[in-house]
């Protein structure tokens, strides 16, 4: 597997990072454990988790697991999402990131985090509060480097302004939804942290399973999916599934995967992994066999007339006032 620096830091990474969303979740330890072990065996080093995934049994698997190989792996985990009922059990506040980075830390049974995000914005607890703890979760030691996830362009631009003026540790990475199915931040976000070289680490590169042609139009999904299960990801899942657009994105990777005599997930992952500005989008698997199948994704080189195929049927209207600065610059 290629390494990759992760954004300016002077950390590496591979050019692919396990997600352990499905932890504990869709699937038992057993299970998780033997993915992550042929993650690890096929030379990936970077995972990323979450407080909130499995209700904390996603971190306390992965802290189970690598205890006697924590040296090796770049370990990314997030706080934000509600981890109970008490208002202050979410959030981005000083009080809540305390006690989320105390929990995480016990949960993975290590002494530091190597990316730790915020996994979404928080429009009440104000930015300085939230940048600034984080900033003292680096000094201490606690954090090696700290991430956003799911911001807008503004308020990553705000972010590391704040983080520049006060001297604070500015956000390393940005963790975005981005696939054929989503190209949402090839508007600002993509750009910005091209500009600003921020690590940028995909999440859903296969639009939850969409882009593998498990789904089919007017058809039930199939039992065992992402949209026939009622775990959190279901809903966003199932909306997917009312876009007649996704569809048609499906159908044009699955022509492309017949064509070049591949899977629709390693194309589909290909596409992303190579797109300018991308550091290491993050693989979901469920089964073992899935895993095997993402990881052919490297290595595939898209021809120029299939990836023009790809970007036809999922480009993005940009919209004003990107396609007037465009239109102006091309003059
Ligand atoms: N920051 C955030 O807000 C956020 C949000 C979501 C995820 N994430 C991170 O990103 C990671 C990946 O997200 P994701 O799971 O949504 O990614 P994804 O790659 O788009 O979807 C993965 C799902 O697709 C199905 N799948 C995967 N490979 C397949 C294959 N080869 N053939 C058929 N089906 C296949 C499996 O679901 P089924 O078998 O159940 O259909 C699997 O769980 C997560 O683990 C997490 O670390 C972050």
């Amino acid at each position: 597997m290629e390494i990759r620096q992760l954004g300016r830091t002077g950390v590496r990474v591979t050019e692919l990072c396990l997600g352990a969303m499905t932890f504990g979740r869709e699937i038992d330890e057993q299970e998780s454990r033997a993915i992550l072990d042929r993650f690890l065996d096929a030379g990936g080093t970077f995972v990323d988790t979450a407080d909130v995934y499995g209700g904390g049994a996603s971190e306390e698997i992965l802290g189970r697991a690598l205890s006697a190989r924590r040296d090796g792996i770049v370990l990314a985990t997030k706080f934000r999402m509600p981890m109970g009922d008490d208002p202050n059990s979410g959030g981005a506040s000083r009080r809540h990131i305390r006690e989320a980075v105390e929990g995480s830390l016990r949960r993975l049974q290590t002494e530091w985090i190597d990316l730790y995000q915020i996994h979404c914005w928080d429009p009440l607890a104000p930015l300085e509060e939230t940048v600034s703890t984080l900033d003292d979760l680096v000094r201490e030691g606690k954090v090696r480097y700290v991430g956003a996830s799911n911001f807008t362009a503004w308020q990553l631009a705000k972010a590391l302004g704040l983080a520049a003026l006060h001297r604070w540790e500015p956000f390393a990475s940005l963790q975005p939804q981005y696939s054929l199915a989503c190209r949402d931040i090839e508007r600002e976000l993509l750009p910005l942290c091209r500009d600003e070289g921020l690590a940028v680490l995909p999440w859903s590169p296969l639009g939850g399973g969409l882009l593998t042609g498990k789904y089919r139009r007017g058809e039930e999904p199939p039992p065992q999916s992402r949209a026939g299960d009622s775990t959190p990801s279901s809903f966003l899942m199932r909306e997917r599934l009312k876009e007649e657009h996704n569809f048609a994105v499906a159908e044009a990777v699955g022509k492309v995967a017949a064509e070049l005599g591949k899977s629709p997930a390693q194309v589909a992952l290909n596409w992303v992994l190579t797109r300018d500005g991308v550091t290491a989008p993050i693989l979901g698997a469920r089964t073992l066999e899935q895993l095997d199948d993402n990881l052919g994704a490297i290595g595939l080189t898209l021809d120029p007339e299939l990836e023009r195929q790809l970007e036809d049927v999922s480009a993005l209207e940009l919209g004003y006032p990107y396609e007037f600065i465009d239109w102006i610059t091309r003059r």
